[in-house]
């Protein structure tokens, strides 16, 4: 999770924008329209796109979203599409948005680079194909090289790209998804541009779009008027809305300050330190942790566990409870599912190597303690204040009610 400036907070605690009630006219609430407009304008010029809605309120609504645009460009043209193809790394929102709008998965197997298998995919693609949804650079944290290669193959069935840039962090000031041939995006706000990602807070998904898309797009949307003035319009054949009003505001605001404050040279900065940082990780960690694919990656670095499992029976997850009680912020674990004992680490750009060097220590300390005990990391942690849970019982012993979980 990256340090968010407090000068975004400052600004979304501005009683002029948080003040104002979300059904006021157009006439009574003009700056926020601008700022609607404005960031509009710069996501798609961060993204390569056309237009944008702000409307999604986090990454996976984001990702239905553009599942209906998918839809309703077919259905325009006349075409009823059945599938959408989906690498097996994919993140877990991305089949269930599939079937949530209305389609089929079929899923893509990676090769033994951590890459989509372009053979395969153009083995699974067909007239019935809506599209494919990636993430570049994906989540083992890799470039898909042969990106072009992939949106030509789906572009000549008639399908369509969606790009999941949950994470732009790689990517900002260095390569366009409209580039790499994209035609539908979502962002998620809460991860790169300056709201904190986890914890259950509002979160914001836009969702930028080619221009053969954006007819389609939710309404209404913010416009600029001739006159300078802004005003509510709606795309001629929008798909309606996909949130009550538009979407979580002050996350949208806080984006627009962040952006803003760090233009377009500190926003490339941004990407190149998030990238070395990871690079810095993997390389430093790789004795204990080796990459699960063992080259440049990108702002994330998947590692494995398997040495420490095989040699003592300590699990990535051990490692990263052990790591709460070193007073850090566990890595994600057991993702992508296609590396076996997974951890990704996402050092992000605002880690210092000093911060990055006491992570590797406690890394160190931790595969010590594996060798020496590894009984007491399979209860770690003892020293937060809640110690080892049971990761399965929420899910198997559901309780959803105030007055039971009391
Ligand atoms: C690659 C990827 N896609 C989609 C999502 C879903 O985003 P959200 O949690 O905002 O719904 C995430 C969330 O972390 C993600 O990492």
């Amino acid at each position: 999770m990256k340090y968010n400036p407090k000068f975004c907070d400052a600004v979304a605690a501005d009683p002029g924008l948080n003040a104002v009630h979300p059904g006021a006219p157009a006439s009574l609430c003009q700056g926020w329209l601008e700022i609607m407009v404005t960031l509009e304008e710069k996501l798609c010029a961060i993204t390569g796109m056309s237009a944008a809605t702000l409307q999604p309120a986090a990454g996976a609504a984001g990702e239905l979203t553009g599942l209906l645009l998918m839809r309703a460009f077919h259905e325009a043209n006349g075409e009823d599409r059945r599938r959408v193809l989906i690498p097996d790394s994919a993140h877990g929102t991305n089949p269930a948005s599939v079937t949530l709008g209305g389609y089929e998965v079929t899923t893509v197997p990676s090769n033994d680079r951590g890459l989509v298998d372009l053979e395969a995919l153009k083995s699974a693609l067909g007239p019935d194909v809506a599209g494919i949804m990636l993430t570049n650079p994906n989540t083992v944290g890799l470039f898909e090289e042969e990106i072009t290669e992939i949106a030509q193959a789906v572009h000549d069935v008639g399908g369509l790209l969606y790009y999941d840039g949950a994470n732009l962090n790689a990517i900002l000031g260095a390569v366009r998804p409209g580039d790499m041939g994209f035609d539908i995006v979502h962002m998620n706000l809460h991860k790169t541009f300056a709201t904190p990602h986890g914890g259950g807070g509002p979160g914001a998904g836009p969702v930028a779009v080619a221009s053969h898309l954006v007819e389609f797009l939710p309404g209404p949307q913010a416009h600029r008027v001739e006159d300078g003035t802004f005003d509510w319009v709606a795309p001629p054949r929008s798909i309606g809305r996909v949130h009550g009003w538009q979407g979580n505001a002050l996350v949208l605001a806080r984006a627009l300050a962040y952006i803003d404050v760090h233009g377009s040279d500190g926003l490339t900065r941004v990407a190149r330190h998030a990238v070395l940082n990871a690079n810095w990780l993997r390389h430093r960690l790789r004795d204990i942790l080796p990459a699960a694919y063992d080259r440049v990656c990108m702002h994330e670095c998947t590692l494995t566990a398997t040495k420490l499992k095989q040699a003592y029976g300590v699990r990535g997850l051990d490692v990263a409870k052990a790591l709460l009680e070193e007073g850090f912020h566990s890595p994600t674990v057991y993702f992508p599912l296609i590396v076996e004992e997974a951890l990704m680490f996402e050092p992000t750009e605002t880690e210092s190597v000093q911060t990055l060097e006491a992570l590797a220590q406690a890394v160190e300390r931790i595969a010590q303690r594996a060798a020496d005990d590894p009984v007491s990391l399979h209860r770690a942690p003892q020293s937060t204040p809640v110690s080892r849970v049971d990761e399965a019982r929420a899910a198997r012993q559901l309780i959803a009610t105030a007055d039971a979980a009391r």
